[in-house]
């Protein structure tokens, strides 16, 4: 299949409008190549009727798959390390101290761009491992995505050896089974993370998460433009706690974005506050 720059910007434009993805003019090759298939199975004669077909059949189904095409989901267990020893070390004590001096007994976190798992099933591990003596708090971790494939693989629950290359020894030994040449996460970490498949650039999904107190939005804001993670992280700074925690990816900043948060500087990561 052959595509114009023409059409190559149809589709930019409406998938940036749906998801906030934005793709470059150097990005044609990548687009016309995941969305082939899709111009061959819906029938349609040419990358611009499938556009036609995405924008006025106004086909929820369809867009559900054009969004799994397109996203990319590189991903695996404990990322970026010395962020999450941070988080376990310094973040969760100095959260659970406040708590305390509060009388509140929950904690939320959200995993607002989790892929297959591995991030919040990571975080749900070293809650386990970290957080002893704490009957009678009710701790939750909620974890979107947009795309559903990834959400599917996610309640799964099995990796690939890749996956968790980076995981402890005894970590894995306590938290996974050997499936064939798989890795399966226990049923314990499992159950402690609930998920929902949640549009970040949809302010109204954005503002059903209420009373957040650790935000991971990491290595997803860099596939959006600046308008667009804007308009997120300004949805964010509503939907945290009062001194709430944003951990976002390696090199990720929010510099040029708002000028609402605190930044933090921890022993490991830089972490910012509400
Ligand atoms: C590279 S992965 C990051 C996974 C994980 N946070 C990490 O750092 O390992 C980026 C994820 O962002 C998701 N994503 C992209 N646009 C999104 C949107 N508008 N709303 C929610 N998730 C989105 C993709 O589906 C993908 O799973």
């Amino acid at each position: 299949m052959d595509i114009t720059l023409e059409e190559f910007r149809l589709l930019r434009d409406f998938i940036y409008e749906r998801i906030g993805v934005y793709f470059e003019d150097k990005k044609m090759y990548f687009l016309k190549t995941r969305i082939s298939n899709r111009v061959a199975e819906t029938n349609s004669l040419n990358a611009k009727e499938y556009y036609r077909f995405l924008k006025f059949q106004n086909s929820d189904d369809e867009l559900k798959k054009l969004i799994n095409l397109v996203t990319t989901n590189e991903t695996y267990f404990f990322r970026d390390f010395p962020q999450m020893t941070s988080f376990a070390e310094e973040i969760l004590p100095t959260l659970v101290e406040e708590k305390r001096q509060k009388n509140d007994r929950t904690i939320r976190i959200w995993s607002a761009a989790c892929s297959t798992g591995d991030e919040p099933y990571t975080i749900a591990i070293i809650l386990k491992e970290h957080l002893k003596n704490l009957e009678g708090w009710r701790i939750e971790i909620i974890a979107t995505d947009i795309n559903t494939e990834v959400l599917t693989q996610c309640d799964r629950g099995t990796y690939i050896p890749r996956a968790v290359k980076d995981v402890p020894a005894d970590i894995l030994k306590k938290y996974f089974s050997k499936d064939g040449d798989k890795f399966v996460i226990s049923d314990e970490i499992k159950k402690m993370v609930r998920l929902k498949r949640l549009n970040l650039i949809n302010s109204q999904e954005v503002k059903q998460i209420r009373n957040i107190d650790v935000l991971f939005c990491r290595n997803v804001l860099i596939y959006f433009d600046d308008k667009a993670k804007k308009q997120v992280v300004s949805d964010f700074f509503d939907i945290l706690n009062k001194g709430g925690f944003v951990l976002l990816g390696v090199g990720e900043s929010l510099g040029r974005i708002s000028a609402s948060f605190k930044l933090a500087r921890l022993k490991k990561t830089l972490v910012y506050r509400k």
